[in-house]
C-alpha cells in the first residue's frame, strides 16, 4: 500500500519529487491526467510505482487515489499565467475544484497531511521586496486566484476539520524536465531550448523584470520537510533562494554558457506579469529547517547540461 500520494506525479515537479521518495525507499502512488506531464518523465521508475490516471475535475478518481495514502503531496495544477488568462474557467476547475477534491478526500480517508504546491502568484505586484508570507495576497491572473483560493481551502480544512495542511508558495521553479514546448513553459525553459538552437530569445518586456528562479531539487527538499516537520501543519511558506534576478540577467548567463552573443527580441509586456518577485525565506529555514542546497548559477548550469543531453 502507497504511504504517499504525488497528484501531477507525471509532470516537471512532481516527477522529482516521487524520484526522491523512491530513493528512500518509500511507496509511491502516482496520480496523473498526462495533460501536461508526460509518460517519459516516470519511464525509468515506471515498475516501481503505482500509476493511477485521473482528472483532478473527477471527484471519484481522486477520491480512490486519495484512498490509503497517509500524506498527499498535490503537485498536479494547470500552470501558467498566460494559460489561465486565455482559460480561465479550466484552469479554475482543475486548480481550485481539484484542489478541494484532494481536500475533501483526504478527510474522507483519514490522511494525515496535504502538501500543497502553492504559489508566488498570489503575492501580485504590491511594492513591497522581499515577500513575506504574513503580507495580503493580491492576485492579478487568473491563475494566482486559483491557488490561492487552494490555499484558502487548505487553511480551512485545517481548521474545520484538524486535517494537517501545508502550502509552500514556489517561487519559479526550473530544472531538468520542464517542458519547453509548449507557449505556456516557463522562461528558463524555453530561453534555454532557444540559446541551444542559437536562436533569439523571444522577451515579454523590458528584461527587468526579476525573480527568485528556484532550482528544482531545493523544491523537491522542501516538500520532504512539509510532510515531516511537526510544527509546520496548518501553516504556508515561501520556498525560494531568496534572491533575484531579471531576465536580462537570464539572458547574460546563458550567452556566457553557450559561448554566443544571441540576440534578444523585445516586445510587449504580458497581461497579468508580476514585475518584481523576490521571497523571504526565514519561516521555511525556521519552522520547516529549508536551506536552499542549489544556488541559481548552478541550477542553470545542471539544466543546462541536461537540455543538451536532450538534443534540445
Ligand atoms: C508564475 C509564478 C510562479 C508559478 C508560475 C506557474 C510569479 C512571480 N510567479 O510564474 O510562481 O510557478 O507562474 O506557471 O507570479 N517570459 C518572456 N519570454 C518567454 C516566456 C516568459 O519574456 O518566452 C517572461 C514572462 O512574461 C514573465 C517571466 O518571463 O515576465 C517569467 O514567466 P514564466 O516563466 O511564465 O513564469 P511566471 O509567470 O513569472
Amino acid at each position: 500500500m502507497a504511504r504517499y500520494l504525488v497528484t501531477g506525479g507525471a509532470g516537471f515537479i512532481g516527477s522529482h519529487l516521487v524520484d526522491a521518495l523512491l530513493q528512500r525507499g518509500d511507496a509511491v502512488r502516482v496520480f496523473d491526467n498526462f495533460s501536461t506531464g508526460y509518460e517519459h518523465n516516470l519511464a525509468h521508475c515506471i515498475n516501481d510505482i503505482e500509476l493511477v490516471r485521473g482528472d483532478l475535475r473527477d471527484a471519484e478518481a481522486v477520491s480512490q487515489a486519495v484512498a490509503g495514502c497517509e500524506v498527499i503531496f498535490h503537485e498536479g495544477a494547470l500552470p501558467s499565467v498566460p494559460r489561465s488568462v486565455s482559460d480561465p474557467l479550466t484552469t479554475d476547475a482543475v486548480n481550485t475544484g481539484g484542489s478541494l477534491h484532494v481536500l475533501q478526500a483526504a478527510r474522507q480517508h483519514g490522511a494525515r497531511r496535504v502538501v500543497f504546491a502553492a504559489s508566488s502568484s498570489v503575492y501580485g505586484d504590491t511594492p513591497i521586496l522581499p515577500k513575506v508570507e504574513t503580507m495580503a495576497m493580491s492576485p492579478k491572473s487568473p491563475y494566482a486566484v486559483s491557488k490561492m483560493a487552494a490555499e484558502s481551502y487548505l487553511k480551512v480544512f485545517h481548521h474545520v476539520y484538524g486535517l494537517e495542511t501545508v502550502g509552500l508558495r514556489y517561487f519559479n521553479v526550473f530544472g531538468p524536465r520542464q517542458d519547453p514546448t509548449s507557449q505556456y513553459s516557463g522562461v528558463i525553459a524555453r530561453f534555454m531550448t532557444l540559446a541551444l538552437q542559437g536562436e533569439p530569445y523571444t522577451m515579454n518586456g523590458t528584461g527587468n523584470q526579476s525573480r527568485d528562479f528556484t532550482y528544482i531539487a531545493n523544491v523537491v527538499q522542501a516538500n520532504l520537510l512539509a510532510a515531516s516537520v511537526p510544527a509546520a501543519a496548518g501553516h504556508v511558506f515561501n520556498i525560494a533562494c531568496g534572491l533575484r534576478i531579471s531576465l536580462n540577467d537570464v539572458v547574460a548567463m546563458l550567452n556566457k554558457l553557450v559561448g554566443k552573443e544571441l540576440p534578444v527580441i523585445y516586445g510587449p509586456a504580458r497581461t497579468g506579469d508580476v514585475e518584481h518577485s523576490l521571497a523571504d525565506i526565514s519561516a521555511a529555514r525556521q519552522i520547516l529547517g529549508f536551506e536552499p542546497s542549489v544556488d541559481i548559477e548552478t541550477g542553470i548550469a545542471r539544466t543546462l547540461d541536461w537540455y543538451r543531453t536532450q538534443g534540445a
